[in-house]
């Protein structure tokens, strides 16, 4: 049977860009014979406008099923005043937690035709491809015992920074298994010179590697040291395994080296289901961008590269990802730009649709 796709618009700009990726989905069907089972449902504010609730118990059932999620974006000002139980956001945490998605993909992906764009110099990013695997389930953001306590006549703040090995052990596994797919190259990054569950990182990750990845080169960095060298010579690096928090900080300078928001995607995995794919959540880094939602102007690219990643890490169609991503390149080696990419004077941007056109044409003749 065919590999199954759910897809959730979600609002503002999510259904407007995700129009765009439906139309590539069905291009891949007619032209490369590469059929997916699409469904579709709601999440988020329109979710709630019908159910009351921003993720149906139906919705997540479905999601949990499915060999991989496509994600558009959720929220929006009619939405803010709502509980927070019930905001949108909601639902996207709901979708997270329940399907124990454990690992966040953030590439930091830089197009030749973009490298203006960059806050760097243009030779530093330019053909960038690396890839942040950020732990997304633990850590400091989770750990017990936490909380603002009374100590003396003074207040003090306190969070744990807590892993266990298994938690170590199956983000290194993802890590190990995307650089397959990739560069075959892991930098594992955490803060062992100062901090107990550093040193327990590090460790697991080399025994990880030596007893299941030993094909893989693997090195180690304090964090502050990746940072670094992050923004010194970012293409020293293929992926990047981290902590919750180091990974949080890290995947957003990463992002930055790049340009617009417009162009990020992301992927979140979690364990490999009975067959042997991970469960799979994939969505552009943008928001809902109620600024400019309803008016046929969001850039669909970051959108469009979410399904590229699925297609690489959910369906191994590597090939096929390249295809799409080479399509994208084209576009913008031509100049096509939405309004979000516009640097140069005197170029008119195009529509949401018009980049799907374009796209889709590059594919054509691809
Ligand atoms: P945002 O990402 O929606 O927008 C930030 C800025 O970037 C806006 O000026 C917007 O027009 C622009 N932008 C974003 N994506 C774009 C695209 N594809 N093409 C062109 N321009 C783009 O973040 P903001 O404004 O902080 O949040 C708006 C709403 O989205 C809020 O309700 C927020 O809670 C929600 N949100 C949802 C996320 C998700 O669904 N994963 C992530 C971040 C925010
Ligand atoms: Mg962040």
């Amino acid at each position: 049977s065919n590999p199954s796709l759910l897809i959730l618009p979600g609002d503002g700009i999510g259904p407007e860009v995700m129009a765009q990726v439906r139309r590539i989905i069905d291009w891949y069907g007619d032209k490369r014979g590469m059929r997916f089972d699409v469904s579709e449902d709601l999440v988020g504010g329109c979710a709630y406008d019908k159910h009351g609730t921003p993720l149906h118990d139906d919705t997540m059932a479905k999601a949990q099923e499915v060999d991989a999620v496509l994600l558009g974006a959720v929220g929006g000002p009619k939405y803010d005043k709502l509980d927070f139980s019930v905001k949108p956001e909601r639902g996207l945490l709901r979708l997270r937690k329940e399907m124990d998605l454990y690992a966040n993909l953030r590439p930091a992906q830089c197009f030749d035709a973009l490298a203006d764009f960059s806050s760097l110099k243009k030779d530093v990013v330019a053909g960038l491809d690396i890839m942040i695997i950020r732990e997304l389930t633990s850590g400091v953001y989770f750990g017990e015992p936490r909380g603002i306590v009374k100590e003396g006549n003074e207040r003090v703040g306190i969070n744990t920074q807590r892993y266990t090995e298994s938690e170590i052990a199956r983000v290194a596994r993802s890590a190990f298994e995307m650089a397959r797919k990739r560069g075959n190259k892991v930098c594992s990054m955490e803060k062992a010179n100062v901090m107990e569950s550093g040193i327990l990182w590090r460790d697991v990750v080399q025994e990880i590697h030596d007893a299941e990845y030993p094909d893989v080169e693997l090195s180690h960095m304090y964090a502050d040291a990746g940072a670094m060298q992050l923004t010194r010579w970012p293409k020293q690096f293929d992926v990047i395994v981290t902590d919750n928090l180091f990974g949080d900080l890290l995947s957003d300078l990463a992002a930055m080296l790049t340009g617009s928001l417009g162009m990020l995607p992301s992927a979140s995995l979690g364990a490999p289901m009975a067959n042997g794919r991970p469960k799979a959540l994939y969505e552009p880094v943008h928001g809902s961008a109620p600024d400019i939602a309803g008016q046929n102007k969001a850039n669909p690219i970051a959108c469009v590269l979410s399904f590229a990643m699925a297609l690489r890490y959910s369906f191994d169609a590597g090939d096929e990802a390249d295809r799409l991503e080479k399509a994208v390149e084209k576009v913008l080696a031509d100049g096509v730009r939405t309004a979000d990419l516009l640097g140069e004077e005197g170029v008119t941007p195009v529509s949401t649709s018009e980049m799907g056109d374009a796209i889709l044409a590059a594919l054509d003749a691809g």
